[in-house]
C-alpha cells in the first residue's frame, strides 16, 4: 500500500508534498496552500498516535517512518489491521463521518507525520476537490485489502493465511523478501493467530522449499507454490 514519498532534505515542502499519491493530482498553488496550513509532527517509535474511540479533529500523512494501525481487545490482544508507511494516510475516516477513531494508531518506527487538522482538511478539500478523488481510490484499495483479509480468514487454514500475508508483504517490500523487523508475533496479530502456530507454520514451508528463513529476512522461493496455498 505504501507508494515512496521522498523524504530529500533538499526538496521544497511543496515538491514533497507532490510525491504524496493523495496530492500528486494537484497544482503547485493547489500544494503550496496544503503546505502553509499543515504542520510536521514527529511521534517517537511506539508512541501512540491515535486511541480508538477518541473523537477524530485531524489527517495524518506518513512523510517518513512506519505506523501500525491495530484494534486492541480488552484482554490486551492486538490484531493489526495494516501497517502505514511514508506517502500513506490515516485518520480521515473519522472526518469524513464525524465518528470516533476506528482504531488505534501506533509509530512502529521514529515516524515524521504531516498534520492536517479538521477545518484545514475540509479547507484543502473545497479548494482542491480533485484531493477527494486520490481519497476514494485509497479508500478504495483499503476497502479491497479489507475484503481479501476477511476472506482470507474465513477460507483459508493457517498454513494459507501465512501464506498469503507473507505473499502480501513481501509484495510490499520488494516483491520477494519479508524483513525479519516483521516478527513472528507481528504475523500472527495479522492474522489471528498465535506467535506459536505462525512459528511451527514458518518452520513447516521451510521445510517444503516454499520459503526460506535466514536471520535477516524471510525469501519467497517457490511463489507459485506458495500463492496457490494462498489461494492467490
Ligand atoms: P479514523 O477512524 O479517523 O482513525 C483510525 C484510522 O485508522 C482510520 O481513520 C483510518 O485512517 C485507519 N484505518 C482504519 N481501518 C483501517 C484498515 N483496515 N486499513 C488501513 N487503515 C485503517
Amino acid at each position: 500500500m505504501s507508494d515512496k514519498a521522498s523524504s530529500d532534505p533538499s526538496q521544497s515542502a511543496a515538491e514533497r508534498l507532490k510525491s504524496i499519491p493523495l496530492f500528486t493530482q494537484l497544482s503547485e498553488v493547489e500544494v503550496t496552500r496544503i503546505t502553509e496550513v499543515a504542520r510536521e509532527r514527529t511521534y517517537p517509535k511506539n508512541s501512540v498516535i491515535l486511541f480508538e474511540d477518541d473523537p477524530g479533529d485531524a489527517l495524518y500523512v506518513v512523510l517518513t517512518g512506519e505506523v501500525k494501525v491495530v484494534l486492541i481487545g480488552e484482554d490486551g490482544r492486538e490484531v493489526i489491521l495494516s501497517i502505514l508507511r511514508s506517502g500513506d494516510f490515516f485518520g480521515e475516516m473519522s472526518l469524513i463521518d464525524d465518528q470516533p477513531r476506528s482504531a488505534h494508531v501506533i509509530a512502529t518506527e521514529d515516524s515524521n507525520l504531516l498534520v492536517l487538522r479538521r477545518d484545514e482538511f475540509r479547507q484543502c478539500l473545497e479548494d482542491a476537490p480533485r484531493i477527494a478523488l486520490g481519497l476514494l481510490q485509497a479508500l478504495s484499495r483499503r476497502l479491497r485489502r479489507a475484503d481479501d483479509k476477511i476472506g482470507g480468514l474465513v477460507l483459508l487454514d493457517v498454513n494459507g493465511r501465512v501464506a498469503r500475508v507473507l505473499v502480501e508483504l513481501a509484495d510490499e517490500h520488494d516483491g520477494e523478501h519479508v524483513p525479519r523487523k516483521i516478527t513472528h508475533h507481528m504475523l500472527a496479530q495479522m492474522i489471528g493467530s498465535s506467535r506459536e502456530t505462525v512459528s511451527r507454520t514458518i518452520r513447516d514451508l521451510g521445510e517444503r522449499g516454499l520459503i526460506k528463513v535466514s536471520r535477516k529476512d524471510i525469501t519467497i522461493v517457490d511463489r507459485p507454490g506458495l500463492e496457490e496455498l494462498a489461494g492467490l
